[in-house]
């Protein structure tokens, strides 16, 4: 089992580009698994999550072509022959590793196959509830059976058919279940309506449309015509913002930090994260430079300065999720209180951030105040090094070693080939960063 080692550094001053996106690298082996001839996809990310995409589209006969790896990794570009929306029963049960987004999508296709398939994966993925997918999708017509220990979890079985149109409003605020509503209502006949709570990412109505599928946004309402092909199309994915969020945080709060993020997504459902930044008193400038493929992209310049507290919105939460570890690191390194609200779903993803993120800032000397839906943290006091368990967390083990850059002493992490699932080649960046470099 892997662990980095961090020392604090008096420093960063770097520019390079992180990884393609993970949520948008899961949509594009599907819809380009789906569309109706050869897709080249470019900047493809090859970490665990999306191979087990990759890998579960090609057990359901999509064939594909690696042109560039990235080496010990998977594939960073490569030609996806779609299969016209006709897919073969998959030999073997479908492994979703440690990813949500590709239990949930893969659910929502496979729900409207004509046959019988077993999605499973990790044993985190597989005590994360399921039954926001199954509700809406047995609504829908198909039979979906929870086989895990904990009720509603993985593996599923899906009995997949003929599926009928519906409108669904979504008790959660949540872009996986959006977008498995979505999936399926491509089989259907009909016009699938999905209403949110409240903003979601929207990678998924973008892909759909630059796939020219016939879809419409009406505010929270979203919709998609069921019997269209994807047409297929060359894509690039852009760099992730969750993963330069480490980055962005490791320098906006470090006074005389200069760091260029090149060609990350800059998709306005991605970046509430910037705008917190800025509340705490950053200095960031965010400059869109192509929407070429349907997503905005460009670049983000941080100049390091010392940070205050804020609260987040409510609204801003479901678009920041997956930032909430590392925008708490920034709190604890702030002067004042930061709180973050209304955030439970945290709780059910790869750990449960809110008692892994409070236990391992407590255990570096923060005063963090827990509670059922977020924290408040109590900003300002010195950090100091610690071993810290990721917990199996890819995002508390990137999250605590940037909190390791900025705190006394060593931190080591233990437990993180978690990284992996989302940012391959992370140490190697964080190396740069420590000898002073840029990342390559
Ligand atoms: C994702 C949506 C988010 C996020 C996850 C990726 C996606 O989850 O936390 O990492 O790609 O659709 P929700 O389904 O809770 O929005």
């Amino acid at each position: 089992m892997s662990s980095i080692k961090v020392k604090p550094i008096k420093d960063l001053w770097a520019e390079f580009e992180v990884p393609g996106d993970k949520s948008i690298s899961h949509r594009a082996a599907i819809l380009a698994g789906l569309s109706n001839g050869p897709c080249q996809i470019d900047n493809y990310l090859p970490s665990e999550d999306c191979i087990c995409t990759l890998n579960a589209m090609s057990n359901l006969g999509v064939d594909y072509e690696v042109l560039e790896a990235m080496e010990g990794f998977g594939p960073t570009s490569l030609i996806i022959r779609g299969k016209k929306m006709d897919l073969s029963k998959p030999e073997e049960e479908v492994d979703c590793g440690n990813s949500g987004t590709g239990m949930r999508l893969l659910a929502g296709l496979l729900a409207a196959q004509p046959f019988e398939s077993v999605l499973t994966g990790d044993a985190s993925l597989c005590s994360r509830p399921m039954g926001r997918i199954m509700k809406p999708l047995a609504e829908m017509g198909a039979s979906i059976e929870a086989l895990g220990e904990k009720p509603g979890c993985a593996p599923l079985r899906i009995t997949g058919g003929k599926l009928k149109e519906m409108t669904y409003e979504m008790p959660v605020a949540s872009a996986q279940v959006k977008s498995a509503i979505l999936l399926a209502g491509l089989f259907t006949e009909g016009k699938t309506t999905v209403v949110q709570p409240s903003e979601t990412r929207d990678h998924t109505e973008r892909m759909l449309a630059y796939f020219q599928v016939r879809s419409v946004r009406d505010g929270n309402h979203i919709s998609v015509y069921g019997g269209q092909m994807p047409e297929s199309r060359d894509f690039r994915i852009p760099g992730d913002i969750s993963s330069a969020a480490f980055w962005i945080v490791a320098a906006a709060c470090l006074p005389g930090a200069h760091l260029l993020i090149k060609n990350v997504g800059l998709n306005p459902t991605r970046t509430a994260l910037l705008d917190v930044l800025i509340r705490m008193g950053a200095q960031i400038k965010d400059v869109v430079l192509s929407e070429e493929y349907g997503e905005p992209y460009g670049n983000i310049e941080i100049t390091g300065k010392s940070l205050h507290g804020t609260e987040i919105k409510p609204e801003e939460v479901p678009n920041l999720i997956d930032e909430v570890p590392i925008l708490a690191v920034a709190g604890a390194l702030a002067q004042g209180k930061m709180s973050i609200r209304n955030a439970k779903e945290l709780r059910v993803k790869e750990s449960d951030r809110i008692s892994t993120v409070a236990d391992n800032l407590r255990a570096m000397g923060a005063e963090v105040e827990e509670y059922e839906d977020g924290m408040e943290i109590s900003g300002g006091k010195p950090l100091h090094g610690q071993v810290l368990d990721s917990f199996g967390d890819h995002r508390i083990a990137m999250a605590f070693a940037i909190a390791g850059l900025h705190a006394k002493g060593e931190t080591e992490i233990t437990n993180t080939d978690c990284i992996n699932t989302s940012y391959p080649g992370f140490s190697k960046h964080l190396e740069a960063i420590k000898a002073g470099k840029s990342p390559k």
